[in-house]
């Protein structure tokens, strides 16, 4: 991990509520994000993930608020967002970073199983992105109307691109979170000028992903069959592509116009 390259105040006055943002990657990019200046909301399902989370950036004289709930339901991401907007006075950006994850052969995996990180993963996005829209919007609440309209991140993956071992479940809900990025970049970026992106890492180091799938401590190993890929990211190399897209200096990239992609399987795409 180096320094970041980006200016500390380029996030100065943005407000960003994160899901999944107590832990692994997702904790990562809010305690950058509030590095370079944005005050932090984390919503999530485990009290004392979220409480030490915001704790960790307080120390660091990050403005944070957490708050309890589960993406899987419509009335916990509506009072999430609403808090967060009520506490803060805006929203500009929001991260969605919650994932659920397990290995099972396809076989071996439950309807029940296959739709409950669909529901996490894919309904858990597109719920967060609805209810955060009215606070999204170009003038919207709490917003100078001649700003433009705020940030939408979604983390998916990149083990949807081809196939993966017993991740069938992930796998679909990663390529439905795609497919989210690209339609609402597309309407929410046509009528009112959201930006919405994807980042997709690949094998992240010292993540509750990479433990579940049996791959930490492989970081020197090769992933997959792509021999290119000789080691792990770290969860910094994400929240950076978050900093970027979040800042000005991403202003450009929106499906409507182009897709921002950054994945750590390829290298950075742009579609
Ligand atoms: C088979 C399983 C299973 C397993 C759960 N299920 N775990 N089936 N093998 N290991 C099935 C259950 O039997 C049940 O189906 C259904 O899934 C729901 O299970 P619950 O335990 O009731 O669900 P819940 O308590 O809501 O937990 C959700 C979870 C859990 C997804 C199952 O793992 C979780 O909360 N994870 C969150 C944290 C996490 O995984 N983060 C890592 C994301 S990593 P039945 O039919 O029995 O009712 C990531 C990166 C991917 O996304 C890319 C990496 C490179």
């Amino acid at each position: 991990m180096v320094e970041s390259p980006f200016k500390p105040e380029i996030l100065r006055g943005k407000v960003a509520l994160l899901t999944g943002g107590g832990s692994g990657i997702g904790y990562e990019i809010s305690l950058q994000l509030g590095k370079h200046g944005a005050s932090i909301a984390i919503m999530g399902r485990r009290k004392h993930v979220v409480d030490s989370a915001v704790s960790s950036l307080k120390s660091l004289g990050i403005p944070a608020i957490g708050f309890e709930g589960d993406v899987r339901k419509r009335e916990d991401a509506a009072r999430v967002v609403e808090s967060t907007f009520k506490h803060f006075g805006r929203l500009d950006i929001l991260v969605n970073a919650a994932a659920g994850n397990f290995l099972v052969p396809s076989e071996d995996l439950s309807s029940n199983g296959f739709r409950t990180v669909m529901d996490i993963d894919s309904v858990g996005t597109f719920t967060m992105c609805l209810e955060a829209l009215k606070y999204l919007k170009k003038g919207g609440l709490g917003k100078d109307p001649s700003t433009a309209g705020g940030t939408i991140i979604n983390i998916s993956a990149t083990l949807h691109y081809t196939a993966t071992w017993y991740q069938i479940h992930v796998s679909a809900a990663k390529a439905a979170v795609d497919s989210i990025t690209r339609n609402l970049a597309l309407e929410w970026g046509t009528d009112y000028d959201i930006r919405v992106n994807g980042i997709a890492p690949g094998p992240i180091g010292d993540t509750a992903g990479m433990s579940k799938l049996g791959l930490e401590g492989d970081s020197e190993q090769s992933y997959g069959e792509d021999a290119s890929v000789s080691k792990s990211g770290e969860k910094w190399d994400i929240a950076m592509a978050a900093v970027y897209i979040a800042s000005d200096a991403g202003g450009f990239f929106a499906t409507a116009y182009g897709d921002l992609v950054c994945n750590s399987y390829r290298g950075l795409v742009q579609e």
